[in-house]
């Protein structure tokens, strides 16, 4: 029986979540139209990154969202959302009970970590759902070579036995996202499966520090090394218009496979830095070190969003949007991105420890970057 919004309030208890009231939140903010047809959507994941974002703008078109996680996980994003959204627990390695008997019109597959979880939770839905959304990685394209990175490329989908342990490594994330998307068109055909490969995801909840080191360098000021030639470029997309558009696409019942990467014009490493630093009045001095080995040396290969063009990278940037912007993919300005990024990076929802990963952490780039400057200048005599 169909669960009113009402029964599904004091769910939220599990993750540690007070009730709110019975209100749609986003109610009054709501700058988008409810969707003409509510569905009922499944999200295995939702409450870490991605998730959030993705729920809070489902419940602004006027879907109904459950969610099926551990339980571990504390959202720390939208956390007044999840008063309205239905908790399902249970394990994704050997618990998928809360899932059996359910009908969803849609599920989104967030926590795919194997190709086991997927082929399971395919398997188990594909009688009970209409349409299944792999969320998968541009990563599938790695090696990065060549120059096609549309979604016709084709995929490695085993690791090769000549690699390194380290390649090895670098591999298994791509080759498990690949096999995961082959696991759910084998249960769902390609008819009724949307599958979704996002490039370096940045915006409020990011699990990683990529972009907000930038945020702290760029407000810093100073001397700042910008590694790579200038002209190279940087593909991310902001969790929110990868969320929102996700919706969009489960809405349209768009099967397909779709890169998710922006912006929506190629974006060279000078324009990135100079449109994050347009948010802050610390004065800046930039010096580009192009040199790979240096780079390398100095391990600042990597500093993303910034792909250094090591050959097995040289694409990782270029992934071709054409398809997802035909289907409504739209972009957030930078400034935006950085607004929101540095209001949720200075919350408490981000523990201090954090933060001092990037300022003070002798590891972090920007304690060391005097010393490599020296090193630098003492080479190129500047
Ligand atoms: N971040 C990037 O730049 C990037 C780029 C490309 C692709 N991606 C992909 O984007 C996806 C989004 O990830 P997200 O973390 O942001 O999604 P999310 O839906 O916000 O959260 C992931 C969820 O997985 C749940 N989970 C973890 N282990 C589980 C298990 N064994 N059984 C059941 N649930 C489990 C966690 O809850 P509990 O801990 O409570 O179980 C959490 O709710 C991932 O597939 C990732 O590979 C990310």
């Amino acid at each position: 029986m169909k669960k009113t919004r009402r029964e599904f309030l004091g769910t939220g208890l599990a993750l540690g979540l007070a009730p709110v009231a019975n209100a749609n939140p986003f109610k009054d903010l709501v700058d988008t139209e409810e969707s003409e047809e509510k569905l009922k959507i499944l999200i295995l994941g939702g409450t870490s990154f991605l998730g959030p974002h993705q729920i809070k703008y489902a419940l602004k078109r006027g879907h109904e969202v459950s969610i099926f996680t551990r339980g571990k996980t504390v959202p720390k994003i939208h956390p007044e959302a999840f008063s309205m959204v239905e908790q399902l627990v249970g394990d994704r390695e050997d618990n998928l009970e809360a899932l059996k008997d359910r009908k969803w019109d849609v599920v989104i597959d967030n926590s795919g970590r194997k190709t086991k979880w997927t082929e399971d939770t395919a398997k188990l839905l594909v009688d009970n759902v209409g349409y299944y959304m792999y969320t998968s990685s541009i990563s599938v394209y790695y090696p990065f070579t060549g120059d096609d990175f549309s979604e016709a490329r084709s995929l490695v989908t085993e690791i090769p036995d000549d690699v390194t342990e380290n390649e090895r490594f670098t591999y298994e994330y791509g080759v498990m996202k690949a096999t995961s998307e082959m696991a759910t068109i084998e249960a769902f055909g390609k008819e009724r499966s949307i599958i979704v490969r996002p490039t370096l995801i940045v915006g409020p909840g990011d699990r990683t520090d990529r972009f907000p080191y930038w945020l702290a360098r760029l407000e810093k000021g100073g001397d700042i090394i910008i590694p790579g030639s200038s002209d190279e470029v940087v593909q991310y997309i902001d969790v929110r218009d990868l969320a929102e558009w996700m919706i969009r696409l489960l809405e349209n019942k768009a099967a397909g496979t779709y890169n998710g990467s922006g912006p929506g014009f190629a974006m060279t490493t000078n324009a990135f830095v100079h449109g994050i630093h347009a948010s802050y009045t610390s004065p800046v001095n930039y010096i580009q070190i192009d040199d790979l080995t240096f780079l390398q040396e100095n391990n600042i290969i990597g500093i993303q969003p910034w792909v250094v063009q090591l050959p097995e990278y040289a694409g990782m940037s270029k992934s071709d949007n054409s398809k997802a912007i035909a289907t409504d993919l739209q972009f957030r300005p930078l400034s935006e991105t950085v607004r929101a990024t540095k209001a949720w990076w200075y919350s408490d929802a981000v523990p201090q420890e954090r933060r001092d990963n990037i300022l003070t952490n002798e590891r972090s780039l920007m304690i060391r970057e005097e010393e490599i400057l020296e090193k630098w200048r003492a080479r190129t005599g500047d």
